[in-house]
């Protein structure tokens, strides 16, 4: 199918199949979406929740997180691992009242900028708060795309990346930003997982290339070495 009809698919699977209760999304400002993207950028959706509601509860707001001491917020993200994710929440906290008024930047490069946030946790927060229209490519979606094209090739060597950032970008509906980019985070961790995913059941099956050709246990090509 033509790449319209993929995005359209998944937006209905996820709006009778996707996760509509996360804390972040309730209400959706760019401060909680922002945290909620760097929390979940190594740590699982279930882990993550319990721990955003208690950090927006103490630090309800950008200005709150910049003026805390780093202590503190590092008391706040203990358990979650990997604390340089909020050391540079901190910094980049700090940074946005400094240079931008006390607010997130609403600008893809600015954002960029920012310590902590790359190329898909820009477009995350840009779709989920914005509506703009930017691809997202995190692990989950790099395996989606990986076998519904087919791609060969580890996802992290440059070459294949930038494909996949190039198909990303050609599945983007023109409408629904914020649902699309939570659709694909739901369809790769709950449907279309690493292990045994559910193809009997996936709204993209048809037009699968990984399907098709009996491919879908090996690809994403693991990484080599
Ligand atoms: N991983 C990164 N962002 C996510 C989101 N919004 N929902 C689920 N998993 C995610």
């Amino acid at each position: 199918p033509a790449a319209p009809d993929y995005a359209a698919r998944l937006l209905t699977w996820f709006d009778a199949n996707g996760r509509h209760g996360l804390p972040w999304q309730h209400p959706r400002t760019p401060y909680r979406v922002w945290l909620s993207e760097i929390m979940l950028q190594q740590t699982q959706v279930s882990v993550v929740a319990p721990y955003f509601e208690r950090f927006v509860a103490a630090l309800p707001d950008l200005p709150a997180l910049a003026r805390a001491p780093l202590d503190r917020v590092l008391a706040l993200w203990s358990g979650l691992g990997y604390y340089a994710r909020a050391r540079n929440l901190h910094a980049a906290a700090r940074a946005c009242v400094e240079v931008h008024g006390g607010a997130l930047p609403r600008d893809f490069d600015a954002l960029l900028a920012l310590p902590g946030i790359g190329r898909s946790t820009a477009g995350a927060i840009l779709a989920q708060t914005w509506g703009e229209r930017f691809p997202i490519l995190d692990g989950n979606v790099r395996r989606v795309l990986c076998r519904w094209h087919g791609i060969d090739g580890w996802p992290g060597a440059p070459g294949v990346e930038k494909r996949l950032w190039q198909l990303a970008e050609g599945h983007l509906p023109q409408a629904r930003l914020a649902d699309y980019t939570q659709a694909q985070m739901d369809f790769g961790a709950t449907l279309c997982t690493r292990r045994a995913p559910a193809c009997l059941l996936c709204p993209v099956r048809e037009g699968c290339a990984a399907l098709r050709d009996g491919r879908v246990d090996e690809l994403p090509t693991p990484k080599p070495g």
